[in-house]
């Protein structure tokens, strides 16, 4: 029992996770029990990431009743491709320009919080770690993915950071430095890409929401069921005293 218990303890460890490239992902808090986190985080992506990346397996009705978002408000505030309400949600750029534009096409996000090692904490690390690379046809490069050529689209959200290289380590880098302040302040930046991957922790698995309301039905009725038990018992063992 104590040997499961620990084991246990230890997949809840988080931190222990680490970057493809061996840098320790930061832990992104992240949680799909918090609606209004989940809105700013829709909201967040429609303005900022759907220009180039889809998310082929999500209607964005189901969205909108999941998230508590009334049908008029998000096909005012989240739709900009003049989309129906219960159409997937597709990039407005095609994925052939894409491919023009920067080499490579923006992939689907739908499942980028499962796909990585560190799912949740490797995105959030991800859009913390753009620094600008003046080497790199962007003009950006990204210490989590090395070579990435997707721009830093939230720069003007986070500012901008310069690397500061290890010493004695050529071309090691050692953190990033906030360079250029940006429109919020770090603590700001945090929360606001914060809801972007609750958002898109949702989005990888809808039912998810679900299986959380679900879960406490579960365990009511658990609980309820022993105490029928435990009633049964004492009645059972009452005449054997
Ligand atoms: C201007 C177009 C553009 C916008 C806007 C954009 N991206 Fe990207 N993104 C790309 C491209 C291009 C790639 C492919 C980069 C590569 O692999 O080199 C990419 C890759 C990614 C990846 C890595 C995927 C993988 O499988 O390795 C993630 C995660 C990502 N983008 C998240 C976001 C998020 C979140 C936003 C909104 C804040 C966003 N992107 C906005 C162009 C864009």
């Amino acid at each position: 029992m104590t040997k499961r218990l620990a084991i246990l303890l230890l997949a809840l460890v988080p931190g222990l996770a680490l970057a493809a490239g061996g840098a320790p992902l930061l832990e992104s808090g992240a949680s799909i029990g918090n609606p209004a986190s989940l809105q700013r985080g829709a909201a967040m992506f429609m303005s900022y990431c759907s220009g180039c990346h889809s998310l082929g397996y999500q209607r964005l009705s189901r969205a909108a009743a999941d998230l508590g978002i009334p049908e008029d408000v998000a096909m005012d505030k989240l739709n900009f491709t003049g989309a129906k309400f219960g159409d997937h949600i597709k990039a407005s750029m095609r994925p052939a320009d894409g491919e023009k534009w920067f080499g490579k096409a923006p992939p689907d996000l739908s499942l980028i919080a499962r796909s990585k090692p560190g799912g949740p904490d490797w995105l959030y690390t991800f859009l913390k770690s753009f620094y600008a690379d003046e080497s790199r046809p962007s003009g950006w490069n990204n210490t989590v993915l090395p070579g990435a050529s997707m721009p830093h689209v939230l720069w003007e959200l986070q500012g901008i950071q310069r690397p500061v290289y290890a010493a004695g380590h050529e071309g090691h880098i050692e953190r990033l430095e906030l360079a250029t302040p940006g429109k919020l302040s770090p603590q700001e930046y945090d929360a606001a890409i914060r809801d972007l991957v609750n958002f898109l922790t949702y989005v990888g698995e809808p039912a998810a929401m679900q299986r959380t309301s679900l879960g406490v039905w579960v365990i009511l009725y658990l609980a309820a069921f022993t105490f029928l038990a435990w009633l049964l018992k004492k009645e059972y063992w009452r005449d054997v005293h």
